[in-house]
């Protein structure tokens, strides 16, 4: 069994390229602003199964550059399904809650309506859609809030800022399930495992980790996990500035999941110790990781693919800070967008 995954620097795509049978290609092989490039992959390698890790995740650089991020997380993964779907390969395709509109606390289920209220969601459900109009044994898997240790995410905005702040403002009506990448990576191989001998299992399904907590009470138990002295104080989503709009509700339910393919939600504080440790190294305090990032840019073309990229998406690309989904995590006496 040979799966590709594509998205081999992200969170999800990291913990997947672990696995002996995963063969993971980043952007210098497999670049989404070229779709067709992606289907050419896929038909030269032949591959058991397809898991499309790679998504452009800049929740707010979506609002500015929506055609970019159409192209990535929409066209890219149609060209990808077209071209399993052409030689019967099981293809998953990730996406997110942002799909939904956040109304209500009834965790959403994978037939309810889409309704995205920010761009990045209507590129995630657009995705979502081309994917199912191509067809073939594809799945398409819901997740939400995914945390790794190395990654630029929730938890490391929160240890970062926990680092020069006494006090940090988080949002306390945006409640959701954490899913740790490494539980989520087992859940797409089982998934994909499953799909080459019954692809009718083909559909939409939701997988994240629980107990459901809203982002402040999340951002309690990391602090409390990394021994920080910090307090965290709750605050409205509508008091926090940022450029898109967020779900409150992003509660997923995870039913289907379960009885197909016999996967539990993961509960996320089972790994959040190992991951907070992981973390807590790599911060150093001064606003920054370790290497200085604050997530990596979608730049120029890089080795391996050919064409000119748009000059309009260019700057959009060099905003397009990729990483989880945002959120705002504020210290007093300062006001910082964080994912
Ligand atoms: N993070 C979350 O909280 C969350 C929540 C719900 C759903 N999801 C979904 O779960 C999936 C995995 O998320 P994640 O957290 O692992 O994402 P991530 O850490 O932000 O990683 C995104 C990946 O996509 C790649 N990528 C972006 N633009 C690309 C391009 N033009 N060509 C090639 N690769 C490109 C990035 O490569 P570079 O490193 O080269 O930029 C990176 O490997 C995505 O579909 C996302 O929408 C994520």
């Amino acid at each position: 069994m040979r799966i590709l995954v594509f998205g081999q620097t992200g969170q999800l795509g990291s913990a997947l390229a672990r696995h002996p049978n995963v063969f993971a290609v980043g952007r210098t092989v497999a670049d989404l602003r070229f779709p067709q490039s992606c289907a050419e992959i896929i038909t030269a390698l032949q591959p058991t199964a397809v898991i499309n890790a790679a998504a452009f995740t800049a929740v707010d650089a979506a609002e500015d550059t929506s055609d970019l991020a159409r192209v990535v997380n929409a066209e890219a993964p149609r060209a990808m399904a077209e071209a399993c779907a052409g030689q019967s390969i099981p293809f998953l395709q990730l996406s997110t809650d942002y799909v939904f509109d956040g109304t209500g606390d009834r965790p959403w289920r994978p037939d309810d309506s889409v309704a995205p209220i920010n761009h990045y969601g209507v590129t995630k459900a657009a995705g979502e859609a081309a994917v199912r109009e191509v067809g073939g044994c594809a799945v398409i898997l819901r997740t939400s809030w995914v945390f790794a240790s190395g990654a630029q995410n929730f938890m490391t905005n929160v240890l970062r800022q926990a680092a020069t702040q006494s006090r940090l403002s988080v949002v306390d009506d945006q409640v959701g399930g954490p899913t740790p990448a490494e539980s989520l990576a087992e859940a797409c191989l089982t998934i994909v495992a499953r799909l080459i001998d019954a692809p009718e299992l083909a559909g939409t399904y939701h997988y994240s980790g629980g107990p459901d907590v809203s982002r402040s009470d999340w951002a309690r138990e990391i602090l409390r996990v990394a021994g920080a002295s910090a307090q965290i104080q709750g605050v409205r989503t509508d008091a926090v500035a940022s450029r898109a709009h967020r779900p409150l509700n992003s509660r997923l339910d995870c039913t289907r999941t379960e009885q197909v393919f016999s996967l539990q939600r993961p509960d996320w504080r089972a790994t959040l110790a190992e991951d907070v440790a992981g973390l807590a190294r790599q911060v150093d305090g001064k606003g920054g990781t370790k290497d200085g990032t604050e997530g990596g840019t979608e730049g120029g073309v890089e080795g391996g693919i050919q064409g000119e990229m748009p000059s309009e998406l260019q700057q959009a690309a060099r905003n397009n800070a990729h990483g989880a989904d945002t959120v705002a995590v504020t210290g007093v006496g300062s006001r910082e967008r964080s994912r």
